[in-house]
């Protein structure tokens, strides 16, 4: 172990911190209108039970991995397997999924930013007329928001997990939870919201079918940030005398909580906007949701509150979200980062600055792939079906490589490192733990029928998405 390895300065400090990794973008938007449409309460049911008995073991195991090691994923896959060359594969791929991730993830972020800017100066009117998405996303502004979003990264991860990432969380997170409740508040006293709640609460398990709890199970993971060396890394940051299973159960129970409370935010605010919505006309893509669909109604609030009261509402919902997803983002960037300065032994700045400057290239083709450069626009066709660079990244590495690297980080865990470790790890700060029945599911869960579901799911998607051709439905 390396004296000199940096840490998070308390408990609150890493549970906030892995928090703010795991709520994002995903438990804002997608969660609540992914819950509506798909059976409302039995949703709500079966995402809960994926995220305690599936997801929970997961981050166990990862932060696990993290802790003992006291290293990067790359270095924590090779150490602990004692150097072998596979399992050195799988370590490259939690360094390279995040960093992926981090592309197409930064550039929904510079659009929130983007939103935020516009909605706080006034521009609410604009923002709520159907092309203005379209003109923003292939307008040139978009690159000084991202020179924006860049920097406020490079200020947060500069500072290192103490002075930067555990300091940034404690501010965002605190002030993201009172803005989300302070929102929920205003929104259940308007008219027609409770339509909006029944939508939401109200079980239909006659919609319940294969693929709605296969999408279930992939949203629970994404939303834990598992599967892409996070909990990994931010494990590599707590000392032997801290409580791994404590900890990772406040945060799998606040990523559920927010994007629960998130539900009763955006369901009510549609309905009392459009009493006689259609359920199945809401669309299931967090980003049409949050710039097509939600500056309408902000702005329809004007006929009550005003049109400043009702660009304080908006301006105050896309810094929530801003909040939520610059959390993650900084989460997902520290990984590489990480990896460069253990592996390669760089100073943080100069790990950052290369990191940084290689985002900025990728994702700067990203940007680039909505219409304005025809190469990135028609990147590829699989399936067919016309993908830009955006949608390949996106499908590769968010669709396709999580469950896999799920799939791994518990066979390592289980067969390499082997149970007798992972337990030690899991005990020592966690006493209680030792010997309970939650230690004995999670060493069959994770040694047994997690790895089979996570290894089903990817061969799913290889097979849908890449072949047409879906196994389960
Ligand atoms: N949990 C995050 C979300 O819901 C997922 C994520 C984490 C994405 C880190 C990117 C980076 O949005």
């Amino acid at each position: 172990m390396s004296g000199s390895r940096e840490q998070f300065g308390s408990k609150l400090g890493f549970i906030l911190a892995a928090a703010g990794s795991a709520v994002g973008i995903g438990n804002l938007v997608g969660f609540p209108v992914g819950a509506a449409k798909n059976g409302g309460g039995a949703f709500l049911l079966i995402y809960a039970i994926f995220v305690a008995f599936i997801c929970l073991p997961v981050m166990l195991a990862e932060m696990s991995v993290g802790r003992s090691s006291q290293k990067d994923p790359l270095g924590a896959y090779t150490t602990l397997s004692g150097g072998h060359r596979g399992w050195r594969t799988a370590g490259w791929l939690s360094i390279v999924t995040p960093f992926m991730i981090a592309v197409f993830y930064s550039v929904i972020t510079v659009w929130i930013f983007g939103y935020l800017f516009e909605s706080v100066t006034g521009n609410l009117d604009l923002l709520a007329q159907p092309e203005t998405f379209g003109n923003f996303i292939t307008g040139g502004s978009i690159f000084i928001y991202m020179a924006g979003v860049i920097a406020i990264m490079y200020l947060i991860l500069q500072g290192g997990v103490k002075q930067g990432i555990e300091k940034a969380a404690k501010v965002l997170m605190p002030s993201l939870f009172f803005m989300l409740i302070a929102l929920v508040l205003f929104v259940l006293t308007r008219d027609n919201a409770m339509a909006g709640v029944e939508f939401y609460l109200i079980p239909d398990f006659d919609k319940i079918d294969a693929a709605v709890v296969n999408g279930a199970l992939s949203q629970a993971f994404f939303s834990l940030s598992l599967g892409m060396g996070i909990m990994i890394t931010y494990g590599s940051y707590i000392d032997s005398k801290a409580d791994i299973p404590g900890s990772a159960k406040l945060v799998a129970l606040t990523d559920t909580a927010v994007a629960f409370t998130a539900g009763l935010m955006i369901l009510p605010a549609i309905f009392s906007f459009n009493p006689q919505i259609n359920p199945e006309d809401l669309s299931e893509s967090s980003v049409s949701m949050i710039f097509s669909f939600l500056p309408q109604i902000f702005l329809e609030l004007q006929t009550s509150i005003g049109y400043v009261g009702a660009s304080a509402v908006a301006s105050i919902f896309f810094l929530l979200v801003f909040f939520a997803a610059i959390t993650s983002l900084v989460s997902i960037f520290e990984v590489p980062v990480s990896a460069l300065m253990s592996e390669k032994g760089m100073q943080r700045k100069p790990a950052l600055l290369l990191c940084g400057l290689l985002l900025v290239i990728l994702s700067a083709m990203c940007a680039l792939s909505f219409g304005f450069v025809d190469f990135f626009t028609h990147f590829m066709t699989y399936a067919n079906t016309e993908k830009s660079f955006f949608d390949v990244v996106y499908d590769v590495f968010y669709d396709t490589i999580l469950p896999l690297n799920g799939f791994l980080i518990c066979i390592f865990v289980m067969y390499r490192w082997k149970k007798s470790n992972f337990n030690r790890e899991l005990d020592s700060g966690a006493p209680k733990f030792k010997k309970s029945l939650f230690e004995r599911y999670v060493n069959f869960s994770v040694g047994t029928f997690i790895p089979v579901l996570l290894l089903a799911i990817f061969i799913n998607t290889v097979a849908d998405k890449y072949f047409g051709f879906a196994i389960l439905g």
